[in-house]
This record gives structure tokens, C-alpha cells and sequence, in this order.
């Protein structure tokens, strides 16, 4: 599959790491559909660099947490394109909508998480899936350590929810393999320019600080672009060969071992003797 020319869906398209992807996409020269739920102004933020980047495309409101809204969404998309190529699934709600711990989490916060992430991705791969041309992309953006383990306690609802995801992902791979349709999973590390900003100041700095002090071996936290990079290579012609996977975009981070201090980690005799 040649990128130029090609047409691309991304949910949460608007902002933080959907709209990395789609700038990103539109550096390529495919047209993209931005997906946004409620910041119109930031969704033709977006369009307006898509266009400046010589592309094109156009913003459609929908909540993914309503099957018949996706299902419009997807109708606008075939009007507007009349076949799609790639499908991002990118959109998470505002954290306040599922962020408690396990032992208090409320169903409805259970449901917005399923409904917004594994429920979304179910009914929008099928919907797609009758757009999609030979040779397609859909691609789920994860954060896979939250469905591994146990620890974050008021992230249990999107843990569960983003687990689900990736293993939808699989099912998906093998139901559209025929039709050289590729499905994976893209799970980032920390990324600036995010959901982060929304958090308080002294969280952000010390997630910062975790992060560049070495609980991510590159040293920095990830960026919309990064994620965006990892999305036009899964979309490449060479990665057709690529699918059912979970695929960790973040610097290293998920090679760190939480069971050890970082100082016993990092110790590194071997180099050492070897630079002497
Ligand atoms: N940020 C990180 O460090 C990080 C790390 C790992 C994984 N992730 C994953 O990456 C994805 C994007 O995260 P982010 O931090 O970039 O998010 P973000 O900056 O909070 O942006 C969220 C996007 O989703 C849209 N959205 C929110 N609720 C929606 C709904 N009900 N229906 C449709 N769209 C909706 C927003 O649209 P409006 O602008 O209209 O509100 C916005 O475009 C998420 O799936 C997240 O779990 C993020």
C-alpha cells in the first residue's frame, strides 16, 4: 500500500496523541477524518495543520461511547472519502469519567471505560471493516502496563477496559487477514502534550522526573510525533506481514523492572570494565 492519497480515520483526532497521528499521516499525504467529542475549535486547529501540511480532510463530531454515533461517523466518512484505508482508534474519555479505585469504582465509570475503548473498537472495526479497502490498517491505541498489572489502583476500569482492546485486537487479525487487513495494537509510554497537562502540577513534575531519571532508559517521556512515527510505519506497505500484536512505543519504559531499585538496574560493571 503506497500511503500518498490514502484515506485515514482517527478517533480523539483533536488533540494530545490522535492529533500527533494525524499529523503525522498528513505529512505522508493521506486525508484525514478527525474525531472529536466536544472541542470543535481544537479539531479545526487540527485540520487547519493537516491543511498546511498539504493535505486534506475534514472533522467529524461523534462519542464513541454510542454505538449509533459511531455508526454516523462512519456514514459521514464514506460520503466524504467514499472508502477508508486506515483506522485509528485513539479516543479516551476525560479521566474523571472512570478514574476510581477497585474497591469503589461505580458501575457506571466501569461502563463509560468498556464502552469507550473495548465496546467502541468492536463496533467500529465492523463498521470500517465495510469501507476498508484491501490492504487496510486499524490500529488501537492501548496503554498495556495498566491491564498487566495490579498497582494503580483508580486505573482498574481502563485497565480492564484497554486489556479487553488488546485482545480484540488478535480477534480482529485473524477475522480480516484475508483481506491483507492488518490489526495491532500501539501501546505508548508517557507522552507531553497529552492528557498529562491536565494533571496537577507537582504530579506532572514528578512523572517527569521518573521518567528522565531513568524509569525510561531513553531519558525523556514520549511525544505525540513519536506515536504518530509508530503509526505511518504499521501503516507502510512493508508492514503488512505485522498483526494481532501489542506493540510498546515508549522509549524502553516497559523493560524496566519494578521489583528492583533503579540504582541496581542501571549498574553496569561490564561497560565499565570494558571503557577502562
Ligand atoms: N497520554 C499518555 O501519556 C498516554 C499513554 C498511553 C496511552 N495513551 C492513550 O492514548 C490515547 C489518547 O490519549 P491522550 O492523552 O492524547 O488524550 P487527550 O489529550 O485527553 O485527548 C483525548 C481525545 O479523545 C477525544 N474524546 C474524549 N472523549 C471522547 C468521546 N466520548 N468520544 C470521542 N472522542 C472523545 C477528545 O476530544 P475533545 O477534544 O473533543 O474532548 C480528544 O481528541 C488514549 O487512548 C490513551 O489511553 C495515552
Amino acid at each position: 500500500m503506497t500511503i500518498r492519497g490514502k484515506y485515514a480515520l482517527i478517533t480523539g483526532g483533536s488533540r494530545g496523541i490522535g492529533r500527533g497521528i494525524a499529523l503525522k499521516l498528513a505529512e505522508s499525504g493521506l486525508n484525514v477524518a478527525i474525531n472529536y467529542y466536544r472541542n470543535e475549535a481544537a479539531a479545526k486547529d487540527t485540520l487547519a495543520k493537516v491543511r498546511a501540511l498539504g493535505s486534506n480532510g475534514f472533522i467529524v463530531q461523534a462519542d464513541v461511547c454510542h454505538p449509533e454515533e459511531i455508526s454516523r461517523m462512519f456514514r459521514q466518512v464514506k460520503d466524504e472519502f467514499g472508502a477508508l484505508d486506515i483506522f485509528v482508534s485513539n479516543a479516551r474519555t476525560e479521566a474523571p469519567t472512570f478514574y476510581q479505585p477497585t474497591m469503589e469504582i461505580t458501575l457506571d465509570k466501569w461502563d463509560t471505560a468498556v464502552d469507550s475503548q473495548a465496546k467502541a473498537f468492536l463496533v467500529g472495526v465492523r463498521e470500517a471493516s465495510g469501507i476498508m479497502r484491501e490492504g487496510g490498517r486499524v490500529i488501537a491505541i492501548t496503554y498495556a502496563p495498566g491491564g498487566r498489572f495490579g498497582s494503580w489502583q483508580p486505573w482498574v476500569a481502563m485497565g480492564a477496559a484497554k486489556s479487553a482492546l488488546e485482545v480484540l485486537c488478535r480477534y480482529f487479525a485473524v477475522a480480516l487477514a484475508s483481506r491483507g487487513i492488518t490489526v495491532n495494537a500501539l501501546s505508548p509510554g508517557w507522552i507531553e502534550d497529552s492528557v498529562l497537562n491536565s494533571l496537577p502540577e507537582p504530579v506532572q513534575k514528578t512523572i517527569h522526573e521518573w521518567h528522565e531519571g531513568g524509569w525510561t532508559p531513553m531519558g525523556r517521556l514520549g511525544t505525540p510525533a513519536d506515536i504518530g512515527n509508530a503509526v505511518t510505519l504499521l501503516c507502510s506497505e512493508e508492514a503488512g506481514w505485522i498483526t494481532g500484536q501489542t506493540i510498546a512505543v515508549d522509549g524502553g519504559a516497559s523493560l524496566m523492572d519494578g521489583a528492583l531499585p533503579l540504582e541496581i538496574q542501571q549498574s553496569t560493571p561490564q561497560r565499565a570494565k570494558t571503557a577502562a
